[in-house]
């Protein structure tokens, strides 16, 4: 066991599989006590059980830790309360949270129904947002806490989640406001886009290049959650880990500009867009092409 999270109490949401496991297991192991919570669902969100969560307290009860488990829905207010008011109840302060919950429910945007979009975006981003309301009331009163969120590279876009990538573009949004309103309590907030080898990663259509482990992930989670990350003053970041790589994304910002000589028309706008302002190229539309070449070649495509 190391000690980089030592008296410190941390919350994971979707803590009983894949990469919320992980965190929670290495959380645990770095010396926080750790309030574990799973819905216990499907890849698509059915099929509820408490067993999940329970499972991983017992896990890393075994392997010497401290854990409670939570088996709310994040997507409702009163989950994510609780699980805030479970760590207050059993460990008397939280240090950080870091919502891992999600749900995949794949379809091309023009047969994509409501109850494909709804619990999708209510999971993740929702489900993001009830975590951190409860827990910055908590952080702002103690003057300190980290919030992690939890993003994917299709926050770009996607061909066939267009719920999945709004939820995720929303978590960014989400997480730099948490960053900025918070900033004068102390408390920081950062965005984790991970790509590791999970039961929802084995469902992408492609060969990817770069993946690891969910371990991965978790050191970079027990990184942004410890005094180091903080002492850095590490807030507002988008990180992409990936086996090996680790990856800052950029702030979005203004490319390029031009000004109107009086009202702009939609003439005057046609003649001076193109060759002044412009555009910039969506990397993924070319990744797209690309993938649709190999297909054509009979090759496995691969991102
Ligand atoms: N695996 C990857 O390569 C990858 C890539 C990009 C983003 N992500 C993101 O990382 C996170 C973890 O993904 P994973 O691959 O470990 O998935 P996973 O399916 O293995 O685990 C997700 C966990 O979340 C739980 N969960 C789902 N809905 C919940 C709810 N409403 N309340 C509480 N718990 C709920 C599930 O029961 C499950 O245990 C997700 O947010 C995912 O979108 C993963």
């Amino acid at each position: 066991m190391g000690n980089f999270l030592a008296g410190k109490v941390v919350a994971v949401t979707g803590a009983g599989r894949g990469i919320g496991r992980a965190v929670a297991m290495a959380c645990a192991a770095e010396g926080a006590q750790v309030v574990v919570n799973d819905y216990g669902v499907s890849i698509e969100g059915g099929e509820p059980s408490s067993e999940v969560a329970e499972a991983a307290v017992k896990e890393i009860e075994a392997a010497g830790g401290t854990a409670v488990a939570v088996a709310d829905d994040v997507s409702t207010m009163a989950g994510g309360q609780r699980i805030v008011d479970t760590a207050l109840q059993h460990y008397g302060r939280l240090d950080g949270v870091v919502c891992v919950a999600g749900i995949l429910r794949e379809r091309m945007l023009f047969n994509m129904t409501e109850e494909e979009w709804d619990p999708v975006v209510a999971t993740h981003l929702k489900g993001t947002f009830t975590v951190f309301r409860a827990a910055s009331a908590v952080m702002r009163a103690q003057r300190s806490g980290t919030l992690i969120g939890f993003t994917s590279g299709n926050h770009q876009g996607s061909v066939a989640q267009a719920n999945y990538a709004s939820a995720k573009g929303g978590i960014i949004s989400l997480v730099r406001s948490a960053a900025l309103g918070l900033h004068k309590y102390g408390v920081t907030a950062n965005c984790v886009a991970p790509v590791a080898r999970t039961r929802m990663s084995a469902n992408v259509p492609m060969e990817l290049k770069e993946i690891g482990e969910p371990e991965d992930v978790a050191a970079l989670v027990v990184y942004l959650l410890s005094d180091r990350a903080r002492d850095e003053k590490i807030t507002g970041q988008v990180y992409t880990i990936a086996g090996p790589k680790i990856a800052v994304w950029a702030q979005p910002r203004e490319l390029r500009a031009g000004y109107a000589e009086g009202a702009w028309t939609p003439e005057k706008i046609a003649d001076f867009l193109p060759g002044t302002v412009g555009t910039d190229p969506m990397p993924m539309l070319a990744q797209l092409d690309a993938m649709a070449k190999a297909a054509a070649e009979g090759q496995r495509p691969n991102a």
